[in-house]
């Protein structure tokens, strides 16, 4: 008998990929896909544990599922909460059945085919020698797709729970993500979106060659028109990453590079293992090679001990750097990780106070850099249709900024030569150029 399953995702684009993968693999295990968990015989959640807002948020949502117990579903809970909390989460919400890390998805389909044969909660924690789900995502009219390169991280920056719900760095083998890309070509992808926790340690682990011969590689195949990666850790940017944005020309001109705060003290603190000064050169190198490239960071305010005098040190070094984009996230300490044994001591009106004051230095400075692109002709990489307004298409220009232009979805999955009309603070308006 067909089992139905739904899903939910919460979290990075690392678990949105992991859901995509997990999706395909259900359905070729012959598991057939709803869109409403009340449709559903399985209940899947694949959860985010990096914030504690974004957990609550989680169990909020599990939680207003409960009563569809008494249908009879099955409820599991996968991803990094699972992986962090393992069979604790079975004495609090005794409703889930099935709790599984991010690393042993592969090992879940079984377990998911035979579960009514299963008397008891399964709970599968920890590391596997199968880390990567072998799978492409069931594609359809889709041009850009994200390919994880590595999972979980050795970096243990002080406030962050990744090293314990992900673990320990693994890279996926280059023969591997090669074939996964040629793959994708050939179901009309153009454009691979690289994704890592730090993607310059990519290889480290499996003594294969390293990340900027990987984007090489990738580079030569044919039918990809654009690549990007994120996340890349200060500590490690070699000179050569910093070249391939000039030399390799799929390679797409944007450079995530989270900086999580101004100040060299807090810095410190977070085991970063960078000055500001390091940082600063990096942007200079990376600006001298490529200037017009699109530099986005993460910043963390409110970190313990912060005074009024560190955060002004990150705000001055945001209007200094001018980035294209900020994520900006208040401190919130996550059980296990270094930081959680510091006081957690400033307010949470004084972390509101400070996210908000950056964010609208961000805005201006997003404003103005946008209103820059007026009137000058970019090439764009055409993803998709709007939503919003019929007959519009959605690309990307090389710096990652979403443009806005009348089009037919004929265009979709080309480079187009765009002029801009206008920039705003979230995306630009242009039209297609003609010579
Ligand atoms: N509190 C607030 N922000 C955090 N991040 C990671 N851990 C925490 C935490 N405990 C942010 C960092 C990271 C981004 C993905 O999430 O800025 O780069
Ligand atoms: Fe977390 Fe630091 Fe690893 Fe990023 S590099 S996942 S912030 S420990």
């Amino acid at each position: 008998m067909e089992k139905f399953f739904y899903i939910k995702t919460y979290g990075c684009q690392m678990n949105f990929a992991d859901s995509h993968r997990l999706i395909s693999f259900l359905v070729k295990n012959g598991f057939v896909q709803v869109f409403s968990p009340e449709q559903a015989d399985i209940i899947i959640v694949n959860s985010c544990s990096v914030r504690k807002h974004a957990e609550d948020r989680m169990f909020g949502y599990l939680n207003s599922l409960k009563p569809l117990k008494k249908k009879g579903k099955i409820f599991c809970l996968y991803g990094c909460t699972a992986n962090l909390y393992g069979s604790k989460i079975l004495s609090k919400y005794p409703f889930i059945d099935v709790v599984c890390s991010p690393n042993r998805f592969f090992e879940s389909i079984k377990i998911l085919q035979e579960f009514s044969s299963y008397k008891k909660k399964v709970v599968l924690q920890g590391e596997s020698n199968n880390p990567f789900l072998e799978e492409i995502p069931n594609i359809k009219n889709q041009v850009s797709c994200e390919v994880s390169i590595t999972k979980g991280c050795n970096n243990f920056c002080s406030y962050c729970v990744v090293p314990y719900a992900r673990g320990k760095l693994i890279s996926k083998p280059p023969e591997k993500i090669l074939d996964e890309v040629k793959k994708l070509v050939e179901k009309g992808v153009k454009e691979i979106v690289l994704l890592g926790q730090n993607v310059n340690e990519y290889g480290k682990d499996i003594g294969s060659i390293d990340f900027v011969k990987l984007l090489e590689e990738i580079h030569k195949i044919d039918g990809i028109l654009r690549i990007r990666f994120l996340t890349s850790h200060p500590k490690d940017v070699p000179e050569n990453l910093i070249s391939s944005f000039k030399n390799l020309p799929k390679l797409c001109k944007h450079f995530h590079l989270p900086l999580q705060s101004g100040s060299d003290k807090i810095l410190k603190l977070m085991n970063r293992q960078y000055t500001i000064s390091h940082y600063l050169k990096i942007v200079e190198n990376v600006r001298n090679f490529v200037p017009d490239i699109s530099i986005t960071s993460d910043i963390i305010v409110g970190f313990p001990s912060e005074t009024e005098d560190d955060f002004m040190e990150t705000y001055k070094f945001i209007e200094k750097i001018k980035f294209d984009e900020l994520f900006v996230f208040k401190y919130s300490p996550r059980d296990g990780t270094e930081s959680s044994k510091l006081k957690d001591d400033v307010p949470e009106e004084e972390k509101e106070k400070r996210h908000k004051l950056i964010l609208n230095l961000q805005e201006k400075i997003t404003q103005q850099i946008n209103q820059n692109y007026k009137d000058r002709v970019v090439e764009i990489f055409v993803e998709k249709e709007s939503y919003k307004k019929k007959g519009y298409l959605i690309g990307k220009t090389e710096t990652n900024k979403p443009v806005f232009f009348k089009g037919d979805s004929s265009e979709i999955g080309k480079i187009l030569k765009v002029k801009i009309l206008e920039g705003f603070t979230h995306f630009l308006s242009g039209e297609i150029f003609s010579e």
